[in-house]
């Protein structure tokens, strides 16, 4: 057995084959280690090595499908890539639950990304802001100039936003850009590196970074659901009861920053397993989600649950920004991604935010049901049991 180290020079230049020999021996791993056998042979790898650097294999997760989910009027399978047992079922019982009142009703509240442009040494920032502001149709008219497929696609920038920090003699200039059906990430630092120079210029300063802001609070979209107090009785309660359970529930996370945290956590089990099946960029998605949820500088649930005793259901509304798209990238070339994209026929940016939203208000709503009443470990509990059964292949108890 050699000496282990992680030098491994030249190692992105190797195939797999090589990769994986030299990986054992750097490793200290036996000769036949039945991980590195299995990684020699596991399918894919020509995809992935195409991802990343050093690729060895691919680290698959479960796959599965939500069902009962009727979206602004449309029957949509979800697929979700997700380890977590009980989530997948959690989703698809509570879209059935919404189904009577018609399922989830979605919006685009605004569909903008952020690109900045930091602007560094400018002895006025207050006048330069001014000078900025006063040039702004320039400004987006030299954005646009860039990226002429992506205004064919009806994105561009639309407008700009300047911000001062007079102390730190810094202005911030925020290219608000539409990116059609790209997540966006390329167009708006293209755009924000190229306007870079003549921003530094008509601010008497110089370019500092030049990247989006994943704080993609310009491009929210909100869903919202109902069920009827009879479609929500569990474990002895009654359906009015549970409803006011879970309205309780979601209060205690308004109180409280260690409550919303795993209150928007258990929303995000809902979203991240869609965003990651269409090939999506979670990091940014999740990083978005929770800066979002702290603006008001407490850090905050996303969603709100009602009580409407008139009508007798319950209302749930979840707003989160969510910075998606349905060309480019990975959700292009991962076979799987485009199979996620046409399971749910998605063709659109839009349309994709907006099951990811219902999806996300549907798995808060099954954990803070069963929150609020037996508990989570009971369902979860049950389920994973089940899983393991089935996957050990015996019986489950
Ligand atoms: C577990 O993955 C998610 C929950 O903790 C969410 C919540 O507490 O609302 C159950």
């Amino acid at each position: 057995m050699s000496q282990r180290t992680s030098r491994l020079p030249g190692f992105y230049k190797l195939d797999r084959a090589r990769r994986l020999e030299v990986l054992r021996a750097a490793a200290g791993l036996e000769d036949h280690d039945a991980d590195i056998d299995r990684l020699a042979t596991s399918g894919d790898f020509e995809l992935f090595d195409g991802f990343i650097e050093n690729a060895i294999g691919g680290f698959g997760l479960p796959l599965g499908i939500a069902t009962n989910f009727l979206i602004d009027g449309r029957d949509v399978l979800v697929p979700m890539a997700v380890e977590e047992t009980s989530v997948v079922a959690a989703a698809s019982n509570m879209a059935r639950r919404t189904r009577p009142t018609g399922g989830f009703v979605t919006e685009v509240v605004e569909d903008l990304m952020i690109g900045q442009v930091e602007l560094r040494d400018v002895a006025d920032p207050e006048t330069a802001a001014d000078r900025l502001r006063q040039a702004e149709s320039v400004i987006v008219a030299a954005a646009n100039a860039l990226d002429p497929g992506l205004m064919a696609h009806g994105g561009g920038c639309q407008r700009i936003e300047v911000r001062p920090f007079p102390e730190a003699h810094v202005v911030v200039v925020h290219l608000l850009v539409a990116c059609a059906d790209a997540m966006g990430a390329n167009a708006v630092n293209t755009m924000c590196e190229t306007v870079a120079p003549a921003l530094a210029r008509l601010a008497k300063g110089t370019p500092g970074l030049r990247i989006l802001s994943n704080l993609a609070d310009r491009r929210r979209f909100a869903a919202r659901c109902a069920i009827r107090f009879e479609d929500l009785a569990l474990d002895g309660h009654d359906g009015a009861e549970v409803a006011r359970r879970v309205v309780a529930a979601a209060k205690f996370a308004e109180l409280d920053p260690y409550r919303a945290t795993t209150h928007n956590k258990g929303i995000m089990n809902g979203v991240d397993p869609v965003v990651i099946a269409t090939g999506n960029d979670w990091r940014a998605v999740e990083a978005g989600a929770h800066a979002y949820a702290a603006r008001s500088g407490q850090y905050s649930p996303l969603s709100q649950w009602s009580v409407d005793e008139a009508e007798e259901r319950l209302c749930g509304r979840l707003e989160i920004p969510l910075q998606v798209g349905v060309v480019g990238g990975v959700t292009r070339l991962h076979p799987l991604a485009r199979f996620s994209l046409r399971l749910m026929q998605v063709t659109r940016a839009q349309e994709l935010a907006r099951i990811i939203a219902s999806v996300g208000l549907a798995q808060n709503l099954a954990a803070l049901r069963a929150l609020g009443t037996e508990g989570i470990q009971k369902g979860h509990m049950r389920l994973h049991k089940t899983n393991l059964a089935l996957a050990r292949g015996t019986d489950p108890e």
